[in-house]
């Protein structure tokens, strides 16, 4: 008999889950106003909000948390962070910052001025948050392919160089900083950008003069699609993947809580010197000396670490195969999901589970409160309500797709809880006719609204 595949890890230490029941839940979501971000974690059975911070790190990191060194400056757990980085990505010179969006911060501080472009592949929210925020313009530059759910692409999260040319050459290189690739792509889907795409966005970048930064949270994950989608690069490490992939980049910002495998962090990385520089000092106003940037140095000891332990094969192996289990399972039960499987999450398809909703009462978050209600599962909305209101007109913006995304953290869930999460939708799927309305917000905050958005029943 053939062997079947199994976890590269085994437990260590457990933390007790709370059940509920569906009545006790119905009431709890509605004291949350229909925001899942506002229920406390003890009322959520099976966390799918986010894969961000929320893994479980390894006996090495806690071990390397032991040793931090807690210096002010120029801490050796700095410079063993920096090393990690520089050879794994290559970049000469690194600023640690508290997380992710800390980075963009800082480097869009330096970058993005006033009435800016800034093409990309589907910026994250609060990568366009902060492009907006600077009255700068995202542009979506991701291959149409993306926006079809049901399409098999192996690349979804591929730029298309003709809308990546096109803004190029419409606006002057100086209203344009850097063009913004996403690896995995978020927002499409957890969908990798192939090398290929990579090395042909770098060529023509830089045949206008415009550096590119590479938004990194899920580099590891977009390697590990890379050696099983790329053929040559099949017989490569995720490392030797990793290190060609920033070939083709001027920067990097990252967010450590994701493939750095620790629950805070971020960092920014980079060739220019210059660039560097100016990004200091931001950084030492923003969050701190330039050798510790918001991070303690037992948290820098075990990213270092975690950076290690992600860009490893069988590390990912288990991480992406217990995307493709759920993936599979719902497949099998019919619900819609976006295809192909991605990298850190299934994302639902909102629009087709329930087209009865009224695309003003919010699908994706319609059916976020279903399942929670089913299975006391969390998960979030990637739809109209993140989408937000244009900066100018204020109008709702409706994006082409309306998505409930089931994150899955890192190294934390078995495949029962998998089981369990399929079930749970397969029981909301099974009576979509019967939701024939959504939700309707009463409050919002204007900018970055899903966070702190209040709801109430249509
Ligand atoms: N870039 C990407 C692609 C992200 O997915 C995130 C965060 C960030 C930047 C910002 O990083 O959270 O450390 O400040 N994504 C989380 C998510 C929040 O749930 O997808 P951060």
């Amino acid at each position: 008999m053939e062997l079947p595949f199994s976890e590269s890890y085994k437990i260590k230490m457990i933390e007790p889950l709370k059940r509920s029941t569906r009545e006790e839940r119905a009431a709890w979501i509605e004291e949350a106003k229909y925001n899942l971000f506002k229920l406390s974690s003890d009322k959520v059975f099976i966390d799918l909000l986010t894969d961000s911070g929320t893994g479980a790190m390894s006996d090495r990191q806690w071990a390397a948390i032991m040793t931090g060194d807690e210096s002010y400056a120029g801490a050796r757990s700095f410079f063993e962070l920096k090393n990690r980085v520089k050879e794994l990505m290559g970049f000469e010179h690194f600023l640690p910052t508290h997380q992710g969006r800390a980075a963009e911060n800082v480097l869009f501080s330096v970058l993005v001025k006033e009435g800016n472009i800034v093409p990309g592949n589907s910026h994250f929210d609060t990568t366009k948050g902060h492009i907006e925020f600077r009255k700068a313009k995202a542009v979506d530059c991701t291959i149409d392919e993306a926006f079809d759910t049901t399409l098999d692409h192996p690349f979804k999260g591929n730029i298309d160089l003709v809308k990546l040319e096109r803004v190029y050459s419409e606006y002057p290189k100086e209203q344009i900083p850097c063009c913004v690739v996403t690896v995995t792509c978020n927002s499409s889907g957890g969908q990798p950008v192939s090398i290929a795409n990579l090395k042909a966005v770098y060529e023509l970048s830089q045949k206008y003069g415009i550096p590119v930064l590479f938004d990194s949270a899920r580099f590891a994950e977009n390697a590990y699609f890379v050696k099983m989608r790329e053929e040559a690069y099949k017989d490569w490490t995720i490392k030797e993947i990793v290190r060609e992939m920033y070939k083709y980049a001027d920067m990097a910002t990252m967010s450590s809580k994701k493939d750095g495998l620790v629950n805070i962090g971020g960092f920014i990385a980079l060739r220019s010197e210059e660039i560097y520089r100016q990004a200091c000092t931001f950084n030492i106003m923003f969050e701190g000396y330039v050798t510790y940037g918001g991070m303690a140095g037992r948290d820098m000891a075990a990213l270092a670490v975690g950076l290690d332990e992600s860009t490893e094969f069988d590390y990912l192996e288990t991480r992406i195969k217990q995307i493709e289990y759920l993936g599979n399972k719902l497949i099998e039960y019919g619900v819609p999901i976006q295809y192909p499987i991605g990298g850190h999450a299934i994302f639902v398809d909102a629009n087709k589970i329930l087209p009865n909703v009224p695309k003003e009462q919010f699908r994706a978050q319609t059916l976020g409160v279903e399942l929670y209600v089913e299975g006391g599962i969390r998960g979030v909305e990637i739809g109209a309500i993140l989408a937000d209101r244009d900066p100018v007109t204020r109008e709702n913006r409706y994006p082409k797709l309306e998505l409930l995304r089931l994150a899955i953290p890192r190294r934390v869930y078995t495949n029962n809880h998998m089981d369990y999460i399929a079930a749970a939708l397969k029981n909301v799927f099974d009576r979509r006719h019967e939701i024939t309305s959504g939700v309707e917000i009463t409050w919002e905050a204007p900018i970055m609204r899903h966070f702190t958005v209040e709801l109430k029943k249509a």
